[in-house]
């Protein structure tokens, strides 16, 4: 079993794996125009000198270009993983080497997740970078004393840690949906003890990489999961938001018959109106033959869903947390479990039907594949460097609420995205805007 004690500069599941990771990491940089450009301009300016920044992020190519890019600002950089089985294993021996403390292996349990979470908040950052929010969330938990199996074990990890040194953090950035709520509501409580850029609510991330990134990335790990043919199969998506709809649209394009699931009226319309079936979860349940969670909220799918499903029934989930697909309830219901194939799970129940849980219903792009594809993290991992760079510009000057990025920021990385794609776009003449502008000109 992989331990981490106190004196660990990092830890990895294989240090040997570096040279593999690090051609991992070229690959993804080469994918990645907007955030080279960045990490060019931080290079020179060097903004981030003597800065100590707290990633708990997915260990992946991706995020590795988005760290050596804060690198190249100057900063010292401590990462820990924000799900324990999605950290790839090469890439996490290559940051190793490139000098950051990395405490994340695929397969981490409980404590080792909130031990590592440990090691990054006694190394005193100025910083934090979350996605999910339990970063974030166990350093406010610490702070105001609510002692849980998880903070125990990050507590574990504190040495001589003093809750004075919060005062240091200057802000942090969350990259999820899931770590924007969490977060909003520690700002509704009066709670929040820093300000928070919610990088997730850039236009130039949820709708890319919630939608195009969550739409290819998730029926890649279904597929490369279960091999199974999307076309024909009836396709139940739960939560027609940013991510469903970018997964219902993509499964439609593989010829999947879909059908919605929602809570939203208006949602609800839009997806009728976009060509899909929506239904409840009873009726859905029993004709489906996929089934995919997409809503941030928990218990989606439960008993009373499983019971009725058809044998074969495959579920995966895509949201943040594995709570989406009721677990527990699997497990009540089953009379067996067997690991069938990578990530898939076969639960047999009562009646002798036949259930399948892909990545134990956890996110199943980043588990069972790779997460979104680099070109799409260009985007999020511009929105989450420049993010960095405007906390400290704004240093003391914030309050302790979550923020937007500036529009004229999010502005930027799309312009800077066409010109990586050489796309030309049209400019307003100065008539044109003097139009735009102006209430007197009508019939
Ligand atoms: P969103 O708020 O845009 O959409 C969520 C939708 O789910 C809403 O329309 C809501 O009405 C619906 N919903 C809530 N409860 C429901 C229920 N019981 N049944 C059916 N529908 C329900 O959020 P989003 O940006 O689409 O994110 C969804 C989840 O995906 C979040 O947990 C987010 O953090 C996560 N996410 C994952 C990845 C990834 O790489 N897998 C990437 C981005 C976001
Ligand atoms: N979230 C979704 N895809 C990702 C990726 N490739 N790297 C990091 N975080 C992600």
């Amino acid at each position: 079993m992989i331990k981490i004690s106190l004196a660990d500069e990092y830890r990895v599941k294989d240090p040997s794996l570096a040279p593999i990771g690090k051609t991992q990491i070229e690959w993804a940089e080469a994918h990645m125009p907007v955030l080279r450009l960045i990490a060019k301009r931080l290079e020179k300016l060097k903004p981030f000198k003597g800065l100590r920044i707290a990633m708990c992020m997915h260990v992946t190519k991706e995020t590795a270009v988005l760290a050596k890019a804060l690198l190249s600002g100057g900063a010292e950089i401590w990462m820990s993983a924000s799900n324990p089985l999605s950290t790839q294993d090469d890439v996490a021996a290559a940051l190793a080497e490139m000098g950051v403390h990395v405490f994340a292996w695929r397969g981490m349990s409980k404590e080792q997740y909130y031990k590592a979470i440990g090691m990054l908040i006694s190394s005193q950052p100025d910083v934090t970078m979350d996605d999910g929010a339990d970063l974030t969330s166990t350093i406010h938990m610490l702070f105001y004393g609510i002692l849980n199996e998880e903070t125990r074990y990050a507590k574990e990890m504190l040495r001589d840690w003093d809750v004075k040194s919060i005062e240091r953090i200057l802000g942090g950035t969350e990259e999820t949906t899931t770590g924007v709520l969490r977060l909003k509501a520690l700002e509704r409580n009066g709670k929040l003890l820093y300000p928070i850029v919610a990088v997730n609510d850039s236009l130039t991330k949820y709708l890319f990489d919630n939608r195009y990134g969550c739409g290819q990335s998730t029926l890649d790990g279904i597929m490369r999961a279960t091999n199974i043919l999307l076309a024909g199969k009836n396709v139940v998506v739960c939560g027609y938001g940013w991510v469903g709809r970018g997964i219902a649209q993509r499964a439609r394009g593989m010829g999947a018959n879909v059908i919605v699931v929602e809570v939203d009226p208006i949602k609800a319309l839009e997806a009728i109106y976009d060509g899909f079936r929506v239904m409840s979860m009873r009726e859905a349940a029993r004709i489906g033959d996929i089934f995919i969670t997409a809503t941030g909220n928990r218990d989606v799918i439960r008993k009373e869903h499983f019971l009725l499903m058809k044998d074969g029934a495959v579920l995966a989930n895509a949201g943040h947390f594995n709570v989406e697909i009721s677990v527990p309830d699997l497990e009540e219901i089953s009379v067996s479990k067997r690991s069938v194939r990578p990530t898939v799970d076969e639960y047999r129940l009562r009646d002798g039907k036949k259930l399948y849980l892909i990545a134990e219903g956890r996110l199943v792009n980043l588990v069972s594949a790779e997460g979104h594809p680099s070109e799409v993290m260009d985007m999020s991992f511009a929105n989450q460097a420049l993010a960095v760079e405007y906390l400290v510009k704004n240093k003391g000057k914030l309050k302790k609420k979550v923020y937007r990025l500036p529009y004229k920021i999010d502005e930027r990385i799309a312009r800077l995205k066409l010109k990586s794609l050489g796309v030309k776009i049209e400019r307003l003449t100065k008539e044109q805007k003097e139009y735009l502008e102006s209430w007197r000109l009508g019939t």
